[in-house]
Protein backbone atom coordinates (compact mmCIF):
# COMPACT_ATOMS: atom_id res chain seq x y z
CA UNK A 1 0.00 0.00 0.00
CA UNK A 2 1.20 3.22 -0.81
CA UNK A 3 0.09 6.61 0.33
CA UNK A 4 -2.22 7.59 -1.91
CA UNK A 5 -3.99 4.23 -1.75
CA UNK A 6 -4.06 4.72 2.43
CA UNK A 7 -5.66 8.31 1.63
CA UNK A 8 -8.29 6.88 -0.50
CA UNK A 9 -9.01 4.52 1.71
CA UNK A 10 -9.36 6.55 4.73
CA UNK A 11 -11.28 9.03 2.96
CA UNK A 12 -14.06 5.62 1.78
CA UNK A 13 -14.21 4.87 5.24
CA UNK A 14 -14.56 8.44 6.46
CA UNK A 15 -17.74 8.38 4.69
CA UNK A 16 -18.70 4.90 5.90
CA UNK A 17 -18.74 5.12 9.66
CA UNK A 18 -20.31 2.35 11.54
CA UNK A 19 -21.37 1.89 15.36
CA UNK A 20 -19.69 -0.62 17.67
CA UNK A 21 -19.99 -4.30 16.87
CA UNK A 22 -21.83 -3.37 13.43
CA UNK A 23 -18.39 -2.34 11.56
CA UNK A 24 -19.36 -5.06 8.51
CA UNK A 25 -18.38 -3.38 5.73
CA UNK A 26 -15.20 -1.78 7.65
CA UNK A 27 -14.17 -5.35 8.24
CA UNK A 28 -15.04 -6.59 5.03
CA UNK A 29 -13.12 -3.84 3.23
CA UNK A 30 -9.90 -4.24 6.12
CA UNK A 31 -10.31 -8.20 5.26
CA UNK A 32 -9.94 -7.26 1.42
CA UNK A 33 -7.27 -5.02 1.51
CA UNK A 34 -4.99 -7.77 4.00
CA UNK A 35 -5.94 -10.86 1.94
CA UNK A 36 -4.79 -8.60 -1.33
CA UNK A 37 -1.03 -8.00 0.24
CA UNK A 38 -1.43 -11.65 0.67
CA UNK A 39 -1.41 -11.30 4.53
CA UNK A 40 -3.06 -14.20 7.17
CA UNK A 41 -6.08 -13.68 9.22
CA UNK A 42 -7.14 -15.14 12.20
CA UNK A 43 -10.83 -15.61 13.55
CA UNK A 44 -11.87 -14.34 15.95
CA UNK A 45 -15.58 -15.44 16.21
CA UNK A 46 -16.49 -12.12 16.67
CA UNK A 47 -19.69 -10.48 14.73
CA UNK A 48 -16.73 -7.89 13.53
CA UNK A 49 -13.13 -7.20 13.55
CA UNK A 50 -9.83 -9.26 12.75
CA UNK A 51 -6.40 -9.69 13.66
CA UNK A 52 -3.98 -9.69 10.85
CA UNK A 53 -0.57 -11.73 11.27
CA UNK A 54 2.78 -11.20 9.68
CA UNK A 55 5.97 -12.65 10.22
CA UNK A 56 6.71 -16.06 12.24
CA UNK A 57 9.64 -17.11 9.70
CA UNK A 58 12.21 -16.20 12.25
CA UNK A 59 12.34 -16.49 15.88
CA UNK A 60 12.12 -13.18 18.16
CA UNK A 61 9.12 -11.63 19.89
CA UNK A 62 5.46 -11.05 19.01
CA UNK A 63 4.52 -7.64 19.30
CA UNK A 64 0.45 -6.38 19.07
CA UNK A 65 -0.47 -3.38 16.93
CA UNK A 66 -4.24 -2.21 18.06
CA UNK A 67 -6.49 0.05 16.08
CA UNK A 68 -9.97 0.66 16.58
CA UNK A 69 -12.88 0.73 14.17
CA UNK A 70 -16.12 2.06 15.47
CA UNK A 71 -17.75 5.49 14.88
CA UNK A 72 -19.91 7.54 17.15
CA UNK A 73 -23.30 8.18 17.16
CA UNK A 74 -23.23 11.93 16.04
CA UNK A 75 -24.02 13.97 13.06
CA UNK A 76 -21.44 14.98 10.70
CA UNK A 77 -21.06 18.62 10.47
CA UNK A 78 -17.38 18.77 8.82
CA UNK A 79 -18.59 19.77 5.39
CA UNK A 80 -15.95 17.30 4.16
CA UNK A 81 -16.16 16.18 0.27
CA UNK A 82 -16.06 12.44 1.73
CA UNK A 83 -18.04 13.53 4.84
CA UNK A 84 -20.00 10.58 6.34
CA UNK A 85 -23.18 9.65 4.26
CA UNK A 86 -24.67 7.20 6.94
CA UNK A 87 -27.09 9.87 8.62
CA UNK A 88 -26.51 10.49 12.74
CA UNK A 89 -23.01 8.12 12.46
CA UNK A 90 -19.51 10.04 12.32
CA UNK A 91 -16.39 8.72 12.84
CA UNK A 92 -15.48 11.66 15.17
CA UNK A 93 -12.47 10.08 17.32
CA UNK A 94 -10.28 9.51 14.46
CA UNK A 95 -10.89 5.47 14.53
CA UNK A 96 -11.38 5.43 11.24
CA UNK A 97 -7.59 6.70 10.37
CA UNK A 98 -6.47 4.40 13.40
CA UNK A 99 -7.68 1.71 11.05
CA UNK A 100 -6.04 3.03 8.15
CA UNK A 101 -2.65 3.26 9.98
CA UNK A 102 -2.29 0.00 10.86
CA UNK A 103 -3.68 -1.70 7.99
CA UNK A 104 -0.81 0.73 6.26
CA UNK A 105 1.65 -0.80 8.80
CA UNK A 106 0.62 -4.23 8.21
CA UNK A 107 1.44 -4.20 4.50
CA UNK A 108 4.20 -2.35 4.97
CA UNK A 109 5.63 -5.36 7.57
CA UNK A 110 4.59 -7.68 5.03
CA UNK A 111 6.85 -6.33 2.49
CA UNK A 112 9.63 -6.37 4.74
CA UNK A 113 8.10 -10.15 6.33
CA UNK A 114 11.60 -11.50 5.11
CA UNK A 115 13.89 -9.43 7.55
CA UNK A 116 11.35 -9.38 10.43
CA UNK A 117 12.20 -11.24 13.48
CA UNK A 118 9.50 -12.99 15.21
CA UNK A 119 5.85 -11.53 14.36
CA UNK A 120 3.27 -8.88 14.56
CA UNK A 121 -0.16 -9.53 15.08
CA UNK A 122 -2.29 -6.23 14.01
CA UNK A 123 -5.15 -6.00 16.11
CA UNK A 124 -8.47 -4.35 13.89
CA UNK A 125 -10.40 -4.13 17.21
CA UNK A 126 -14.41 -3.46 17.42
CA UNK A 127 -16.36 -1.51 19.60
CA UNK A 128 -13.85 0.57 21.77
CA UNK A 129 -16.27 3.09 22.37
CA UNK A 130 -18.69 1.25 24.34
CA UNK A 131 -15.58 0.30 26.20
CA UNK A 132 -15.87 -3.80 25.48
CA UNK A 133 -14.42 -4.41 22.29
CA UNK A 134 -11.16 -5.12 23.87
CA UNK A 135 -12.30 -7.57 26.31
CA UNK A 136 -14.14 -9.45 23.86
CA UNK A 137 -11.25 -9.53 21.19
CA UNK A 138 -8.58 -10.74 24.91
CA UNK A 139 -11.13 -13.38 25.73
CA UNK A 140 -10.72 -15.26 22.47
CA UNK A 141 -6.88 -16.00 23.63
CA UNK A 142 -5.61 -15.22 20.02
CA UNK A 143 -3.03 -12.92 21.77
CA UNK A 144 -2.15 -14.70 24.60
CA UNK A 145 1.40 -14.61 22.91
CA UNK A 146 1.80 -11.32 22.54
CA UNK A 147 5.12 -9.60 24.42
CA UNK A 148 3.95 -6.06 24.19
CA UNK A 149 1.28 -3.85 22.57
CA UNK A 150 0.92 -0.35 20.87
CA UNK A 151 -2.05 1.71 20.11
CA UNK A 152 -2.39 4.28 18.10
CA UNK A 153 -4.83 7.57 18.53
CA UNK A 154 -4.99 10.70 16.96
CA UNK A 155 -4.41 13.91 18.43
CA UNK A 156 -6.11 17.26 17.20
CA UNK A 157 -3.87 19.58 19.51
CA UNK A 158 -1.04 18.31 17.71
CA UNK A 159 0.43 19.07 13.60
CA UNK A 160 0.76 16.64 11.35
CA UNK A 161 4.42 15.18 12.09
CA UNK A 162 4.16 15.40 15.99
CA UNK A 163 3.74 12.08 17.77
CA UNK A 164 2.89 12.62 21.73
CA UNK A 165 4.61 9.94 24.24
CA UNK A 166 4.48 9.88 27.94
CA UNK A 167 5.04 7.20 30.30
CA UNK A 168 2.73 6.19 33.35
CA UNK A 169 -1.30 6.98 33.26
CA UNK A 170 -2.23 8.50 30.24
CA UNK A 171 -5.59 7.57 30.20
CA UNK A 172 -8.40 7.64 33.29
CA UNK A 173 -10.31 4.32 34.72
CA UNK A 174 -13.95 5.49 33.57
CA UNK A 175 -16.16 3.80 35.92
CA UNK A 176 -20.33 5.05 36.27
CA UNK A 177 -22.35 5.16 39.75
CA UNK A 178 -25.98 5.05 39.66
CA UNK A 179 -27.71 5.47 43.33
CA UNK A 180 -31.36 5.58 43.96
CA UNK A 181 -32.99 7.03 46.72
CA UNK A 182 -36.29 5.84 47.78
CA UNK A 183 -38.33 7.48 50.26
CA UNK A 184 -42.41 7.55 50.68
CA UNK A 185 -44.47 9.35 47.82
CA UNK A 186 -46.58 11.51 49.69
CA UNK A 187 -48.92 15.29 48.70
CA UNK A 188 -46.69 18.28 48.52
CA UNK A 189 -49.01 19.64 51.29
CA UNK A 190 -48.11 17.08 53.88
CA UNK A 191 -44.36 15.96 53.53
CA UNK A 192 -44.97 15.09 57.39
CA UNK A 193 -47.21 12.28 56.12
CA UNK A 194 -44.50 10.77 53.86
CA UNK A 195 -40.54 10.55 53.05
CA UNK A 196 -39.21 12.90 50.95
CA UNK A 197 -36.25 11.37 48.81
CA UNK A 198 -34.93 14.72 47.13
CA UNK A 199 -33.13 16.85 49.94
CA UNK A 200 -31.74 13.36 50.44
CA UNK A 201 -30.73 13.44 47.01
CA UNK A 202 -29.37 17.20 46.91
CA UNK A 203 -27.04 16.36 49.51
CA UNK A 204 -25.56 13.32 48.21
CA UNK A 205 -24.72 15.37 45.07
CA UNK A 206 -23.17 18.47 46.94
CA UNK A 207 -21.22 16.16 49.65
CA UNK A 208 -19.92 13.94 46.57
CA UNK A 209 -17.75 16.53 45.97
CA UNK A 210 -15.90 16.17 49.51
CA UNK A 211 -15.03 13.15 48.44
CA UNK A 212 -11.97 14.04 46.62
CA UNK A 213 -11.19 16.92 48.52
CA UNK A 214 -10.85 14.59 51.70
CA UNK A 215 -10.27 11.56 50.55
CA UNK A 216 -7.52 11.56 47.00
CA UNK A 217 -3.84 13.42 47.14
CA UNK A 218 -4.24 16.30 45.71
CA UNK A 219 -1.15 15.02 43.50
CA UNK A 220 -3.47 12.24 42.36
CA UNK A 221 -5.99 13.59 39.19
CA UNK A 222 -9.72 12.20 39.96
CA UNK A 223 -13.23 13.58 38.90
CA UNK A 224 -16.43 13.13 40.10
CA UNK A 225 -19.03 14.28 38.07
CA UNK A 226 -23.07 13.77 39.09
CA UNK A 227 -24.51 13.96 35.41
CA UNK A 228 -28.21 13.07 35.52
CA UNK A 229 -30.91 13.94 38.94
CA UNK A 230 -34.21 12.97 38.09
CA UNK A 231 -36.91 12.44 40.72
CA UNK A 232 -41.01 13.61 40.93
CA UNK A 233 -42.97 14.62 37.56
CA UNK A 234 -45.11 17.04 38.83
CA UNK A 235 -45.53 20.43 41.45
CA UNK A 236 -47.80 18.97 43.70
CA UNK A 237 -46.86 15.45 44.43
CA UNK A 238 -42.98 14.21 46.54
CA UNK A 239 -42.10 11.67 44.74
CA UNK A 240 -41.37 7.88 45.88
CA UNK A 241 -37.71 8.20 45.21
CA UNK A 242 -34.88 10.29 43.39
CA UNK A 243 -31.98 8.97 40.93
CA UNK A 244 -29.02 10.08 40.67
CA UNK A 245 -26.20 9.32 38.33
CA UNK A 246 -22.24 10.27 37.43
CA UNK A 247 -18.96 9.40 36.73
CA UNK A 248 -15.51 9.05 38.61
CA UNK A 249 -12.48 8.84 36.57
CA UNK A 250 -9.22 7.92 38.18
CA UNK A 251 -5.86 7.11 37.55
CA UNK A 252 -4.56 5.24 40.23
CA UNK A 253 -6.35 1.57 41.64
CA UNK A 254 -6.40 2.96 45.17
CA UNK A 255 -7.95 6.40 44.36
CA UNK A 256 -10.97 4.41 42.47
CA UNK A 257 -11.22 1.91 45.19
CA UNK A 258 -11.65 4.29 47.84
CA UNK A 259 -14.11 6.55 46.31
CA UNK A 260 -16.06 3.97 45.50
CA UNK A 261 -16.66 3.31 48.94
CA UNK A 262 -16.99 6.15 50.56
CA UNK A 263 -19.56 7.36 47.83
CA UNK A 264 -21.68 4.32 48.68
CA UNK A 265 -20.87 5.01 52.45
CA UNK A 266 -22.13 8.63 51.76
CA UNK A 267 -25.19 7.29 50.12
CA UNK A 268 -26.17 5.02 52.58
CA UNK A 269 -25.81 7.54 55.52
CA UNK A 270 -27.12 10.68 53.88
CA UNK A 271 -30.19 8.84 52.94
CA UNK A 272 -30.74 7.36 56.20
CA UNK A 273 -30.38 10.73 57.68
CA UNK A 274 -33.22 11.90 55.97
CA UNK A 275 -34.98 8.32 56.87
CA UNK A 276 -34.90 6.76 53.49
CA UNK A 277 -32.89 4.18 52.04
CA UNK A 278 -30.35 4.18 48.91
CA UNK A 279 -29.83 1.34 46.21
CA UNK A 280 -26.16 1.85 45.14
CA UNK A 281 -24.97 0.99 41.71
CA UNK A 282 -20.91 1.17 40.59
CA UNK A 283 -20.20 0.43 36.82
CA UNK A 284 -16.69 -1.22 36.52
CA UNK A 285 -15.21 0.67 33.66
CA UNK A 286 -11.94 -0.30 31.69
CA UNK A 287 -8.94 0.43 33.99
CA UNK A 288 -6.57 3.60 33.51
CA UNK A 289 -3.77 3.06 30.32
CA UNK A 290 -0.36 2.82 31.84
CA UNK A 291 2.17 3.57 29.34
CA UNK A 292 5.30 1.25 29.65
CA UNK A 293 8.25 3.87 30.95
CA UNK A 294 10.98 1.45 28.76
CA UNK A 295 9.27 1.32 26.34
CA UNK A 296 7.68 4.88 25.40
CA UNK A 297 11.83 5.70 25.52
CA UNK A 298 12.30 3.23 22.64
CA UNK A 299 9.08 4.55 20.67
CA UNK A 300 10.54 8.39 21.61
CA UNK A 301 14.01 7.14 20.00
CA UNK A 302 12.92 5.85 17.49
CA UNK A 303 10.25 8.93 16.40
CA UNK A 304 12.80 11.05 17.01
CA UNK A 305 15.20 8.56 14.53
CA UNK A 306 12.43 9.14 11.88
CA UNK A 307 12.17 12.92 12.08
CA UNK A 308 8.96 13.43 14.24
CA UNK A 309 9.03 16.34 16.34
CA UNK A 310 7.97 14.59 20.02
CA UNK A 311 5.73 16.01 22.34
CA UNK A 312 4.84 15.16 25.53
CA UNK A 313 0.93 13.20 25.25
CA UNK A 314 -0.96 15.71 27.75
CA UNK A 315 -3.32 14.00 30.69
CA UNK A 316 -6.56 12.90 29.98
CA UNK A 317 -9.59 11.78 32.52
CA UNK A 318 -10.93 10.19 29.24
CA UNK A 319 -10.98 6.44 29.09
CA UNK A 320 -9.49 3.59 26.64
CA UNK A 321 -10.32 0.05 26.70
CA UNK A 322 -6.98 -0.51 25.36
CA UNK A 323 -5.92 -1.09 29.69
CA UNK A 324 -7.44 -4.51 28.76
CA UNK A 325 -4.58 -5.49 26.94
CA UNK A 326 -2.10 -3.84 29.22
CA UNK A 327 -3.21 -5.36 32.29
CA UNK A 328 -1.61 -8.78 30.81
CA UNK A 329 1.51 -7.32 29.58
CA UNK A 330 3.25 -3.62 28.95
CA UNK A 331 2.63 -1.37 26.10
CA UNK A 332 2.03 2.01 25.13
CA UNK A 333 -0.67 3.83 23.90
CA UNK A 334 1.10 6.60 21.36
CA UNK A 335 -0.76 9.71 20.25
CA UNK A 336 -0.43 11.08 16.46
CA UNK A 337 -0.54 14.49 15.91
CA UNK A 338 -3.56 14.90 13.03
CA UNK A 339 -4.82 19.10 13.61
CA UNK A 340 -7.93 19.88 12.84
CA UNK A 341 -8.72 22.69 15.57
CA UNK A 342 -11.82 20.64 17.17
CA UNK A 343 -12.06 18.22 19.75
CA UNK A 344 -12.91 14.67 19.07
CA UNK A 345 -16.49 13.32 19.66
CA UNK A 346 -17.35 17.04 18.45
CA UNK A 347 -19.64 17.18 14.66
CA UNK A 348 -16.40 19.18 13.51
CA UNK A 349 -13.46 16.81 14.72
CA UNK A 350 -11.19 16.21 11.22
CA UNK A 351 -7.71 14.50 10.94
CA UNK A 352 -5.14 16.12 8.62
CA UNK A 353 -4.62 12.99 6.04
CA UNK A 354 -1.05 13.91 5.41
CA UNK A 355 -0.50 12.59 9.26
CA UNK A 356 -1.48 8.81 8.07
CA UNK A 357 1.17 7.99 5.84
CA UNK A 358 4.45 8.87 8.47
CA UNK A 359 2.45 7.16 11.44
CA UNK A 360 2.05 3.72 9.51
CA UNK A 361 5.37 3.78 8.68
CA UNK A 362 6.11 4.52 12.22
CA UNK A 363 4.03 1.89 13.33
CA UNK A 364 5.79 -0.75 11.18
CA UNK A 365 9.39 -0.13 12.15
CA UNK A 366 8.58 0.34 16.13
CA UNK A 367 6.76 -3.58 15.63
CA UNK A 368 10.28 -4.48 13.32
CA UNK A 369 12.66 -3.13 16.14
CA UNK A 370 10.28 -4.29 18.88
CA UNK A 371 9.88 -7.82 17.53
CA UNK A 372 13.89 -8.75 17.85
CA UNK A 373 14.87 -11.30 20.16
NI1 LIG B 1 -11.11 7.12 20.35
Amino acid sequence: MNEAELITFFKDIHAHPELGFAEKRTTAKVLRALRAHGIRTLDTGLPTGTIAVVGGRRPGRTIGLRCDMDALPIQEETGLDYASVNPGVMHACGHDAHTSIMLAAATLLKAEEDQLDGSVKIIFQPSEESANGASRVMATGLLDDVDEFYAVHCYPWFRSGTLGIREGAVMAAPDSFRIEVRGRGVHAAQPFKGVDPIPAAATIALAAQGILRRTVDPFSPAVLSVTHIAAGSTWNVLPDSALLEGTVRTLNPQDRERIRAELRQLSQSVAEAHGCTAAFHWGAGPAAVINDAALCDAARRLALEMGFRVERQEDTMGGEDFSVYLEKRPGAFLRVGTGGGYPSHHAKYCVDPSALWPAARFFACLAMERARP
